[in-house]
């Protein structure tokens, strides 16, 4: 299990509609959550998908465990693995709130998204799984999926004053070497 590379916004993988897995409990998709778990440990992320690696599948994975200092001062939301996600709003309410991304590193912006969601998938081995979420973990979420949709947070950004360097509009956040 190796980190691997980031994509970074401006690369066109990022822009793609990603395929559904089709196959479950494979060596590849076994071998391809362990190489995103390892990227995301690396760069301290709260939440990876497949096409941040270059890997154009619809598999994402989040989770803050106990704590993490990029978002310190969020609920824990337990680790999940999500394949063929499906989300549908529980109300057509939104809500702003502040979002970085491992493909948009060094930058913070506020996004508006669904509050509450119900969202169901697969885990590797084909167990389906489903939930419901509300604040920061359906967020999470959204932001998660929209990778496979080939959508970017800044994209989703209406108000561009509430769009900036993460060490300017936080910067008493302990980490934020790669956000
Ligand atoms: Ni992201």
């Amino acid at each position: 299990m190796t980190a691997k590379e980031i994509l970074k916004m401006g690369d066109p993988r990022l822009l793609r509609v990603a395929q559904m897995v089709e196959e479950f409990d494979t060596p590849e998709l076994h071998n391809l959550l362990k190489d995103m778990q390892a990227t995301m440990k690396h760069a301290q992320g709260v939440g990876l998908a497949a096409p941040q690696i270059g890997v154009n599948l619809q598999v994402v994975m989040f989770g803050t465990g106990e704590h993490n200092p990029r978002y310190p001062d969020e609920a824990p939301v337990a680790k999940t693995v999500l394949i063929n996600p499906v989300i549908t709003p529980l109300s057509e309410d939104t809500e702003e709130g502040w979002e970085g991304c491992l493909s948009v590193p060094g930058l913070r912006g506020k996004v508006p998204r669904w509050k509450s969601i119900h969202y169901k998938g697969y885990d590797e081995r084909g167990v389906l799984i489903e939930c419901e979420a509300k604040g920061f973990h359906a967020r999470m979420v959204q932001h998660e999926c929209d990778h496979l949709w080939g959508i970017l947070y800044p994209m989703r950004i209406k108000d561009f004053t509430q769009f900036g360097y993460t060490q300017v509009l936080f910067p008493d956040l302990s980490d934020t070497s790669e956000d």
